[in-house]
């Protein structure tokens, strides 16, 4: 993969903090009533989260438009309450039953089981009160709640997926079964990212088209990298607990391919994703700068 002229850390840093600013200011305190979901979902939004999806969605936006459009920080920390909200249920003993995330106790460990429930369906409604107040032209903004409450939900979306990683503990996953699972459980959210920035920019049919493909092959990539990395690095440096995925038996990438060959096939993705780009040419470096980083990160 061809090394990218931009910096890809200050890129993710800068995208960020932007990011981090509007949570802080579209999150209600911990001192609003009652205090303990507010505490429970700030607890988890800033826990260190690397916020990989606002900087998607805004590196589509500069596809776009070339440059990041006013008021885009709010599209990405509403993705970015929706993302924390599907962590906070995917570790709860029902689901993963995991105990560290993002380097702090789960939302369960640290408030208990109902508020973190709660905390999860709070980010949840959030994010759609803020996507609803987006600055974006009235019917921009609709498409975007639309994609994104698909992306989220049952059919091809992040619950769906998140069903099937639950229904297929315990067996011998097939690579079409791994496939749906990692396209719709984690996929459908950054694709959804990407395809959200480029609607905000104004992007047309064609564009939305090209951002969807692009998007669709980062996403699997971005979960057969999660599989890697859970066998691969500890959980310091994760940030939750390795080696889950083999100990609790679940449908991964490499349980189906082997390790080597999901780290290539990851690479491949992102490679073929780039094509998708091609008419954009330099106003689309960032994006493909964080689509290389999908497969270089270390947590
Ligand atoms: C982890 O996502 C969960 C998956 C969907 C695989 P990230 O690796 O983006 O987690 P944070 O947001 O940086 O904590
Ligand atoms: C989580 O997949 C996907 C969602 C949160 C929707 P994983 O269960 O593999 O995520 P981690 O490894 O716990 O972050
Ligand atoms: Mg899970
Ligand atoms: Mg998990
Ligand atoms: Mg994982």
């Amino acid at each position: 993969m061809r090394a990218m002229a931009v910096d890809v850390k200050s890129l993710i840093g800068e995208g960020a903090d932007l990011t981090d600013r509007a949570l802080e200011e579209l999150l209600p305190s911990v001192e609003t009533v009652p205090a303990s979901i507010h505490g429970a979902m700030r607890h988890s939004t800033f826990a260190g989260g690397k916020r990989l999806r606002p900087v998607l969605a805004m590196q589509a936006a500069v596809t776009i438009a070339g440059a990041l459009p006013a008021g885009i920080a709010r599209l990405g920390a509403a993705i970015e309450m929706l993302h924390t909200y599907s962590l906070i249920h995917d570790d709860l003993p029902a689901l993963d039953n995991d105990d560290l995330r993002r380097g702090k106790p789960t939302c369960h460990v640290a408030f208990g089981e109902a508020i973190a429930i709660l905390a999860g369906d709070a980010l949840q409604t959030r994010a759609f009160e803020v996507l609803a107040g987006l600055d974006s032209p009235p019917a921009a903004t609709v498409q975007i709640i639309g994609l994104i409450a698909n992306a989220i939900g049952t059919v091809e979306g992040m619950i769906g997926g998140q069903v099937l990683d639950l229904e297929s503990e315990h067996i011998k996953p097939t690579p079409e079964l791994v496939q749906a699972i990692h396209s719709a459980k984690t996929g459908a959210l950054i694709r959804v990212s990407v395809v959200a920035g480029g609607v905000y920019a104004g992007a047309g049919a064609d564009d939305v088209e090209r951002l969807d493909l692009f998007g669709r092959k980062a996403g699997l990539a971005f979960q057969i990298m999660d599989d890697v990395l859970d066998m691969t690095v500890d959980s310091a440096q994760l940030g939750k607990t390795a080696g889950k995925d083999l100990a609790t038996e679940k449908a991964t990438w490499p349980a189906v391919f082997g390790l080597e060959q999901s780290q290539r096939y990851a690479t491949q993705l992102i490679e073929e994703a780039f094509a998708a780009l091609a008419p954009y040419g330099s106003r689309a470096e960032g994006l493909k700068s964080i689509a290389c980083y999908i497969v270089e990160r270390k947590n």
